[in-house]
């Protein structure tokens, strides 16, 4: 389990790029008050999604405009065909955890 931030941190709207103690790059997401977590490198390309704009609970990617069900991981449109991996996150004490062992594989 990871310590993300202060729940403060992540306001409405915003997202976060998590590298440190994970085994690839998460995106962290506050979609109108509630948190996401999925793999942070778009299927179709590298690109980040936590550059991606949110809309709802959907993030479009920054470079070719997928759009991923952050609920799922699954891409609503084209060009990513394949899911991005959804990651279990919760709000404890004021801070945003992310449950993933660090020796989860990529
Ligand atoms: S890199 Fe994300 S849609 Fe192409």
């Amino acid at each position: 389990m990871i310590t993300v931030c202060r729940i403060e941190e992540l306001p409405p709207g915003e997202s976060l790029r998590i590298t440190d103690g994970v085994p690839a790059p998460i995106a962290v997401f506050n979609a109108d008050g509630t948190i996401y977590a999925v793999d942070d490198t778009c299927t179709h390309q590298d690109a980040s999604l936590a550059d991606g704009w949110l809309e709802g609970c959907f993030v479009e990617c920054p470079l070719h405009t997928a759009l991923f069900d952050l609920r799922t991981g699954m891409p609503t449109c084209a060009p990513a065909k394949t899911p991005v991996r959804t990651h279990q996150v919760s709000v404890e004490n004021g801070h945003i955890l992310l449950h993933i062992s660090v020796g989860e594989p990529a």
